[in-house]
């Protein structure tokens, strides 16, 4: 077959219409997502090795062109090597280059189209601006998945910015000795030849990053608790300090549930891998990773991004505070709530760092850049800024502008403009001026 010269064939060589644009547009990942079209479901067959880190996948895509096109991107690394794509059912052809994969095709506005991708190789982590390792980051009996805010190109292709949402399924195949996590719900496990087929589907849509496929020798446990389907999974070296994880997420659900709306999802739990070299846990939709046994506060902030972060989900890096100035304002809830300290008391000891502290130079919307996203402002004065937005509002307008943001923009997207409109409509009041000096500009603000 003489496939051989497809790969280097310009890619919209004699097609009619224009190409996708190879990037979403966000400033802080120029060529983050892709322009054109918009996937709706993702398919993804993964045979995975962990001792070879050999990487066997075939991404099935559905999607639907927004313009005219006769070539669109993926993200996926170059690191892995595709070997062919088809588009409804017809060989495309197709260029690699960094992380952009360029697939030929003509496509209408409007058109829904399936893409198959056929790659291998032995995938790696990133290494993200600030530093820190994200997407298929090795362990000593697996791997440790966590994607934000880059990581999903490192393992399969797709429109990886968090505007373009999709449904998942997940076929994950390992050596019977291993376990394979992902989101949702796990609708089948089948074992031959020495090696077993996970199945989870991810039924309620979800940004690229955060979708996780975490391989391990997990202990797997899978029941309903206080009504909300739990499935956990736990790396054996901590099961001793991992008793009663599972039935430690109802009562947090149902306090969130309590202030924030329904949970959004059909299931929850968590993974809980050794991994003592990732300094971070990551809001996994419905089933956070965590590199130890989370502390209540963590296991709270993870499932409170569930609402914020992962139901609802910026728009742009750069309103990453939505993220975690909500979790952390989730924290503060739940240990009130338990009788460890109050909110106020948290806020005031967050607030107690000196005016002349560099910690105050940066405002949490407009963090700086992609380096500075995990920044302490973006989750402790992000935090405080809600607590200056409930303290003008008073109570009952605060729970009922974050109840109204959870429903609003459920399996959406939003941006900070979006919250200042919601906030104003739903308490009346005039919150420029607040929104402002919390949230875009240096410096200490005044109480
Ligand atoms: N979103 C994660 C959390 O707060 C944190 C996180 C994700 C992170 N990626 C990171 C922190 C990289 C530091 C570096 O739950
Ligand atoms: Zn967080």
């Amino acid at each position: 077959m003489l496939s051989l010269p497809l790969a280097s064939t310009p890619a919209s060589a004699g097609v009619a219409g224009t190409p996708g644009s190879p990037g979403a547009g966000d400033p802080y990942f120029p060529t983050q997502g892709n322009g054109g079209y918009d996937t709706q479901h993702y398919d993804l067959a993964l045979d995975y090795n962990p001792s070879s880190n050999a990487l066997q996948g075939a991404a099935t895509i559905t999607s639907r062109a927004t313009q005219d096109l006769s070539a669109f991107n993926l993200d996926l690394v170059d690191t892995l090597t595709v070997r062919s794509v088809t588009v409804n059912g017809a060989a495309a052809a197709f260029t690699q280059s960094g992380s952009e994969l360029t697939v030929t095709a003509a496509l209408a506005p409007g058109q829904t189209f399936t893409t198959v991708v056929r790659y291998d190789g032995k995938p790696t982590h990133v290494l993200d601006p600030d530093g820190s390792r994200d997407g298929w980051i090795r362990t000593s009996d697996g791997v440790y998945n966590a994607n934000e805010p880059q990581g999903a190109m490192t393992w399969y292709p797709g429109n990886h910015h968090m505007t373009d949402k999709a449904t998942y399924r997940f076929s994950v195949t390992v050596p019977d000795t291993r376990v394979a996590v992902a989101n949702g719900d796990l609708t089948s496990r089948s074992s031959g030849g020495g090696r077993t087929t996970y199945v989870w589907d991810a039924r309620q849509p979800m940004a690229s990053y955060l979708t996780t496929v975490s391989i391990g020798k997990f202990e797997l446990t899978d029941t309903t608790l206080g009504g909300y389907r739990t499935i956990t999974a736990v790396d054996p070296k901590l099961a001793g300090q991992a008793t009663g994880f599972a039935a430690r997420h109802a009562p947090v659900l149902d306090y969130f549930s309590s202030l924030f709306g329904p949970y959004p999802f059909s299931s929850t739990g968590g993974i809980v891998d050794h991994e003592p070299n990732v300094g971070y846990a990551l809001e996994t939709q419905t089933r956070p990773i965590y590199p130890r046994v989370p502390s209540e506060n963590l296991l709270a902030h993870e499932l409170a991004h569930q609402w914020f972060g992962d139901s609802v989900t910026p728009e742009r890096w750069q309103d990453i505070w939505l993220n975690e100035g909500f979790a952390t304002y989730a924290e503060w809830l739940w240990a009130d709530r338990r009788g460890v300290r109050t909110v106020q008391a948290a806020f005031d000891a967050a607030y107690a760092v000196p005016a002349g502290d560099a910690f105050w130079q940066t405002p949490p919307a407009d963090p700086g850049g992609p380096a500075d996203l995990f920044h302490d402002p973006v989750y402790d004065r992000g935090a405080m800024t809600l607590h200056a937005l409930r303290a003008k509002v008073g109570d009952t307008a605060f729970f009922a502008i974050l109840k109204g943001w959870a429903s609003t923009y459920r399996y959406g997207n939003a941006s900070t403009a979006d919250l200042l409109a919601l906030s104003e409509q739903i308490s009346g009041a005039q919150l420029d001026t607040l929104f402002d000096a919390w949230l875009f500009q240096p410096g200490k603000p005044a109480l």
